[in-house]
């Protein structure tokens, strides 16, 4: 949701800026803009990506210091004037914020009635003016800031730029917000893709924190004043590699990524002789495993779905009542949290808000929560304090491929961790980490041989819409499979367990009407197949995706094999052909595979 990238140093910071908005633009695209300080403040922004706002830049611009924004509109169209950075009046001050200000309204009053004239219908523009209110009344510009901040409620993570000083004042409440220290220069951004190439020296600001950033160094300090006990951290070495690595997109480059990133994920964490895996950053003794009451998993989009995998697969090896959860709903819902129960928050950015509201909602009730997280050191992360990190490295794709495999890979490990401490024998255990081991291998046997992914999307480019079936552990994976193609090519998908299917979305068939069924070799198999049938007999064509070598192909208008394996870790192969028929329609029909309309990696407004 809106990137923010900020320079202070001896380099020209205009090049800085615009390559730190190519490396965030995938948290929002609607608009970017700039602003550098060099005797006066120099302000750029347009409506697009990053690309539309180079086509206005001159070939030179003078300045070492500067801020940068790449917007997701919450507050007012998509228009220039909308598009950040914001300016006061006399342009001696500008401003870029991600976050929403909840009373922008009535400041926004206030401010007009003093003659101030607002030129955006944000509501981050009211920012900017109070600071010039405080700035002119004598302030420093951080206790400008810290003032104007005391007024405003909702959440931010923001820089401020003055002509008149050679700092910049940062602050967070919310939305994330990082510093990176280099030599005889400092960075801002907001997160660590845009960072890793030129530090690796980061500050991780807190809720409540606030910064004055210089080339000779970064002081942080307590909105409510005072100083911050935020320390610096020294960045992962995986974040570095963000470029597209010869692939024409991330996409494409994510989802082949994916044997590596699970071999990273599982590394260190399949415990052979035990039958059981081992995930360190869970602080759960096998005490605390055995009288769990249940286990709760929250997420939302991709995560939610990994999570309804991780349910069943709790459930079913540990003998334990377990539920996933749609984070946005779970907060007012009001649930009642049983402090021993076993709390999952899995997200891949870790800056998800609807996730953050309920982690928060659990620990205000006394309950604890443990993060399946991609990005180190973000929010959640940090919130629980617990949990494990999924090793995906840095996903840039909006929508969502190696960190939904990772995900679903994490909670399978723990369903084996606490289904060998509840219920299972070591020789199942033994035998599912056995399969485990293998299944980065038949990622990549199926990437080499992909099956008729061309074909599937012929008959599925031009449909009004596609229904997406599967039972079991397949039936969260026909959701991620039409979350992937509605969020890419805009086609309306249903996704069903295929029992349910008859209940209502049967209505929708007609002649040609394209269904796609995950149907691995699996308990479910022959229901499976009656359901398809029940489709065939309405006139729909079956893409199928099935294991290699089940004479179960034999229903299928177009037939995908996945290699086999242990049904319980079919998932982790079946997606795949999802994600490709989802990225090849998209691109037959023209659509931006990694930077879907009106989507943003990481949405950090409820
Ligand atoms: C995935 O393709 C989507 N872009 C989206 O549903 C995403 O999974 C969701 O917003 C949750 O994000 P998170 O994992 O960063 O919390």
């Amino acid at each position: 949701m809106c990137g923010i990238f900020g320079f202070v140093g001896n380099r020209s910071a205009a090049p800085l800026l615009i390559e730190g908005l190519r490396r965030l633009e995938y948290r929002g695209y609607d608009s970017t803009g700039l602003v550098v300080r060099n005797g006066s403040l120099q302000m750029f922004k347009k409506v697009g990506k990053v690309s539309e706002l180079t086509k206005i830049l001159p070939n030179h611009i003078e300045g070492k210091m500067g801020i940068a924004h790449t917007r997701w509109a919450t507050h007012g169209p998509v228009t220039d004037s909308n598009a950040h950075p914001h300016m006061n009046m006399d342009e001696s001050i500008a401003l870029v914020h991600n976050g929403i200000i909840d009373n922008a309204k009535s400041l926004r009053n206030r401010l007009e009635s003093k003659g101030v004239e607002l030129t955006s219908e944000t509501d981050s523009e009211v920012l900017v003016h109070m600071i010039t209110i405080g700035l002119n009344s004598g302030q420093e510009p951080l206790e400008a800031v810290r003032q104007t901040l005391m007024r405003v409620t909702g959440t931010w993570g923001l820089c401020v730029l003055f002509k008149e000083y050679n700092q910049i004042i940062c602050a967070r409440n919310g939305s994330p917000l990082i510093i990176g220290q280099g030599v005889g220069e400092s960075f801002v951004s907001s997160d660590p893709h845009a960072l890793s190439q030129h530090t690796q020296n980061i500050f991780f600001l807190e809720d409540g924190d606030m910064a004055i950033v210089s080339s000779d160094g970064i002081d942080i300090s307590r909105l409510e004043g005072g100083s911050s006990t935020t320390s610096m951290t020294i960045l992962e070495d995986e974040w570095g590699e963000a470029d597209m690595a010869g692939y024409p997109n991330f996409m494409l480059k994510e989802i082949h990524e994916q044997p590596e990133a699970l071999r990273r994920c599982i590394s260190g964490r399949l415990d052979k002789s035990n039958g059981s895996a081992k995930l360190g950053g869970l602080k759960l003794e096998p005490v605390r495993l055995r009288n769990s009451p249940h286990v709760r998993l929250i997420g939302c989009g991709t995560a939610l779905n990994a999570c309804r995998i991780g349910q069943l697969a709790i459930e079913s090896l540990a003998r334990i009542p377990a539920v996933a959860h749609v984070s946005s709903e779970f907060r007012y819902n009001d649930p009642v949290i049983n402090p021993n129960a076993i709390h999952f928050a899995v997200s891949q950015s870790g800056e998800t808000a609807d996730t953050i509201s309920a982690v928060k909602e659990i620990q205000l009730k006394g309950g604890d929560a443990h993060g399946i997280i991609n990005v180190v050191g973000s929010s959640i992360a940090r919130l629980c304090g617990q949990g494990v990190y999924i090793h995906s490295g840095p996903e840039q794709a909006v929508a969502s491929t190696k960190a939904f495999t990772n995900m679903v890979a994490s909670l399978l490990l723990f369903a084996i961790r606490i289904g060998r401490t509840r219920s299972f024998s070591r020789e199942r255990g033994r035998n599912i980490i056995e399969n485990f081991e293998r299944i980065p291998q038949l990622m990549e046997t199926y990437l080499s041989n992909q099956g008729p992914i061309d074909e599937a999307v012929e008959l599925v480019k031009n449909a009004k819409s596609i229904l997406y079936l599967g039972r079991g552990l397949s039936a969260p994976v026909a959701s991620e499979g039409a979350l992937k193609m509605l969020e890419l090519a805009y086609i309306p998908c249903l996704a069903y367990p295929a029992g349910e299917m008859k209940h209502g979305p049967i209505a929708l068939l007609e002649e040609g009407s394209p269904v796609i069924v995950i149907a691995p070799n699996d308990k479910h198999r022959e229901k499976t197949i009656a359901s398809m049938h029940e489709c065939k007999a309405r006139g729909a064509k079956i893409i199928l995706i099935h294991e290699d070598g089940d004479s179960i192909s034999e229903e299928a208008d177009i037939s995908i094999a996945i290699p086999a394996c242990d049904s319980l870790l079919s998932p982790l192969l079946s997606v795949i052909p999802t994600q490709l028929i989802a990225y090849k329609t998209a691109l037959a029909l023209g659509c931006d595979v990694d930077r879907p309309r009106n989507l943003a990696k990481s949405v950090t407004v409820e």
